[in-house]
């Protein structure tokens, strides 16, 4: 296990881990019957993982530790509550990733080559997203006259389409070469199908879907993509969406009663299936999957 530093690199927490290497050298998954993923070696697997503090993220990020994989997080908060044998093989970057200047400039440091490098398998899961600005085009950047920088709705589109392609470039050129290297987009139901007061929402996970197909058929070497709709989870954004009024999000009623009916998939079990899915050799043969429907 290798031991902790707390440090201040340039504006960004770096690294709370600082070898990353955890000492679990194999698994059990959850709801697998292939006998190769029962016995595949996780110390070998490195993880970058945006969104990892809170809502799915932060349970994707517990459900990999627990196996004994190595994680990279992007949040501009923490993870909090890892268990202490656990915390050395998470690294935290905070990072405001619906600024893609600063994106950019963290990747200039070259710090995700050197994370990465000797892993025989990688994956980057672009999981950091926002459901936010609600509302009917004509209404989406409120008090925006005179603002210095983006507003809410520029701001999105960075955070939920640009920051995952940017991300996803420098993850396959720093991966080059290696035979197993995977992209996993979070997107959503509303990528398929349109929401009224979701049209920022729906467009940017339609991106993400495109930009998922599109990649696959570039058959980069090792390269495998997909972006894969969750299903509906109890998490922050959830409650967002119930804390939107009705005249901005018509469909308002229809989610807070998904609630009240316990209609909600836990985000661990939502994390449970979904890094099943993501390391199994299932992954990326579809390049839009719904998780609900993936056997894993
Ligand atoms: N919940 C659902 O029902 C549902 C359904 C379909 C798809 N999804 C998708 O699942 C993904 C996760 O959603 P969630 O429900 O877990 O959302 P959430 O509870 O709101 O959590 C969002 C995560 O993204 C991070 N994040 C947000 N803005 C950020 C920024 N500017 N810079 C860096 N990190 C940022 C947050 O970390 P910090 O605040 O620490 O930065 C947090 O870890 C999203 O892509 C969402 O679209 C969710």
């Amino acid at each position: 296990m290798g031991t902790r530093v707390a440090g201040v690199w340039s504006g960004f927490v770096w690294p709370r881990s600082s070898s990353g290497l955890g000492t679990v050298t194999a698994i059990t998954w959850w709801g697998t019957s292939d006998e190769s993923e029962q016995n595949m070696n996780v110390a070998n697997w490195r993880v970058v993982l945006t969104g990892h503090s809170r809502g799915l993220g932060a349970a994707l990020a517990r459900a990999l530790l627990a196996r004994g994989i190595s994680v990279l997080g992007l949040s501009r908060q923490a993870l909090t509550g890892v268990p202490g044998q656990q915390a050395a093989q998470l690294t935290e970057v905070a990072l405001d990733l619906s600024d893609v200047s600063a994106v950019e400039a963290w990747l200039a440091s070259g710090r995700l080559g050197s994370w990465l490098a000797g892993a025989e398998h990688t994956l980057l899961v672009n999981n950091a997203g926002t459901v936010a600005p609600i509302g009917a085009a004509g209404g989406l950047q409120p008090g925006t006259s005179g603002q210095v920088g983006l507003g809410p709705l520029a701001r999105a589109i960075a955070l939920n389409v640009t920051t995952p392609l940017v991300l996803t470039d420098a993850f396959v050129a720093a991966t080059r070469g290696r035979a197993d290297r995977r992209v996993a987009h979070v997107s959503s139901g509303a990528a398929r199908n349109p929401y009224p007061g979701w049209s920022t929402y729906c467009a940017t996970k339609a991106a993400l879907d495109m930009h998922a197909r599109a990649t696959q058929l570039d058959a980069v070497p090792g390269l495998r993509v997909a972006s894969v709709a969750p299903g509906v989870i109890d998490t922050d954004m959830q409650a967002d969406i119930r804390a939107a009024s009705a005249a901005d999000f018509p469909m308002h009623a229809r989610f807070v009663a998904m609630k009240q009916d316990g209609q909600l998939t836990a985000a661990d079990d939502a994390a449970q299936r979904l890094v099943a899915y993501f390391l199994s050799d299932a992954f990326g043969s579809d390049p839009t999957p719904d998780i609900r429907q993936v056997s894993v």
